[in-house]
């Protein structure tokens, strides 16, 4: 049984302590195994975790200081985990192909032999995959500005199914030029990590995967190959929560981590919807932009000021979601319980960010589908041959089309929108961004610039079934 809406609290994540902090950069240990959590009440749900919480543990980075992360892989699975948004070298970015074992496989690590049998099935065929045993320890260098970014996992063929039972977490940066601005702070800046899901009557997770091991060959039910949808709302891991708060600003750091689900998100109360965002997948808009309803595709953030002074002491306000009905239309409440002093401010000028002019190659990216298959380009995705060979340091145009709806992201690089077929940037397409929304039969340009690390990085679609079913691009930067 499901619990009415808004009748549990919100989990407001706590930022993990540091194992310890040193010259060369924070250092987390992180255990990922299978656990249980009470996510419906009554019931305890087997989960996938990092920490064996879902969310998974919540890292607060400090740009300029590394983050090292020691992962132990006590699933019975192989992992790849991908933080979304960070801007780390190939070896550090979680590719699909680089696997973290258990020690219980490590006999299809080492051969990488068992085509078939340790799913990644394209796993053998690259010669360049960094496999592990039992742990690795990933170093993000985090030298990149303050960004709500988040961490999932990347597996080939099963990422869809990994996400869903659990592997997925927030990671905020902080700096300096955010912490100076006038913005609400402390209890009053909130990390709202949302996604669907989807319980069987037993209040387990429930996913239509081929083989439940996610040992097999992979593949998914037919009735996914749109993605993978449920029916009930969890933010930071809760069903429907209500959180109550003063009547002052605060600062909401959304995060799509849905599979497949997109959201139009309005907050319904007895004042209009307003948003006002301030920042997005990359950090600090130049200047804010207000939103009555905010559109979110799988994987996108949002980084929104939202002014409960507006609404009465006493008064409730119900964010909804105008992109579906029933329980997936429902998100979260507030409860505006009380006048409070409020020193926060929402400055006209947020950030500087260079324009990208777009003066090098000019390439054109193609999703679409073919039969069971999505494909960029025509091709499904190779981790071992390079699908595209962006060059390194220059501006690059990218002009993305698509024949049904996606979520385009891309590793390695943040970019600017250029504008969407023959007009301008989109009202939700300010600032650097990681994802976008493609609109079927639409185009999209974007300038692209890797001037970070050279290598192998992705492209590809956000839906992770899509993914899974082969929507990615191997691309070899300079
Ligand atoms: Cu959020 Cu390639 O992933
Ligand atoms: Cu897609």
């Amino acid at each position: 049984r499901l619990p009415e809406p808004y009748t549990l609290p919100l989990p407001i994540p706590v930022p993990a302590r540091p194992l310890r902090s040193g010259p060369d950069g924070d250092h987390y240990d992180m255990t990922i195994k299978e656990s249980t959590a009470e996510i419906l009440p009554g019931y305890s749900t087997r989960i996938w975790g990092y920490d064996g919480t879902f969310p998974g543990t919540y890292l607060e980075a400090r740009s300029g200081t590394p983050l090292i992360v020691r992962q132990t892989n006590l699933l019975p699975v192989p992992v790849a985990t991908h933080l979304h948004g960070g801007i780390a070298p190939p070896s550090q970015d979680g590719f699909p192909t680089d696997l973290l074992y258990p020690r219980g496989l490590a006999h299809l690590a080492t051969g990488h032999a068992g085509h078939g049998a340790h799913g990644g099935h394209a796993v053998m065929h690259d010669p360049h995959a960094q496999v592990s045993i039992h742990h690795r320890t990933y170093a993000f260098p985090m030298r990149q500005r303050a960004a709500t970014l988040w961490y999932h996992d990347h597996r080939m063929d099963f990422t869809g199914a990994q996400v869903w039972k659990g592997l997925a977490g927030l990671c905020v940066v902080r700096d300096d030029e955010d912490d100076a601005l006038p913005l609400p702070r402390g209890d009053r800046d909130i990390p709202l990590l949302m996604c669907d899901r989807a319980f069987d009557a037993d209040g387990q997770l429930a996913y239509p995967a081929i083989d439940p091991t996610l040992l097999g060959a992979p593949g998914m039910a037919e009735s996914i190959m749109g993605g993978a949808q449920g029916d009930v709302i969890l933010v930071n891991g809760a069903p429907w929560p209500y959180l109550e708060v003063d009547a002052a600003r605060y600062r909401l750091r959304l995060v799509n981590g849905s599979n497949a689900r997109r959201y139009e998100l309005r907050l319904d109360g007895p004042a209009d919807s307003e948003f006002t965002q301030i920042g997005g997948d990359g950090g600090l808009l130049p200047a804010p932009v207000r939103h009555a309803t905010l559109r979110i595709s799988p994987a996108e953030r949002f980084d929104v000021v939202v002014d409960f002074s507006r609404y009465p002491a006493g008064s409730t306000a119900t964010l909804v979601n105008l992109a579906s009905t029933g329980g997936a239309g429902q998100v979260m409440r507030f409860h505006i319980t009380r006048r409070a002093t409020d020193d926060s401010a929402i400055p006209d000028r947020l950030s500087d960010i260079p324009e990208l002019t777009p003066g090098g190659a000019h390439r054109q990216l193609v999703f679409s589908r073919n039969g069971s298959q999505w494909q960029i380009n025509g091709k499904p995705f190779n981790p071992a041959v390079p699908h595209l060979r962006p060059a390194f340091g220059t501006t690059e145009h990218w002009t993305v089309l698509s024949v049904e709806r996606h979520p385009f992201h891309l590793h390695g690089a943040f970019f600017q929108v250029l504008g969407r077929d023959s007009a301008g940037p989109g009202p939700y397409d300010a600032g650097w961004k990681d994802t976008v929304e493609l609109a079927p039969g639409a185009e999209i340009h974007l300038a692209v610039r890797f001037d970070a690390y050279r290598g192998r990085y992705l492209a590809h679609c956000h839906n992770l079934e899509h993914e899974d079913m082969a929507m990615m691009a191997t691309l070899q930067v300079g």
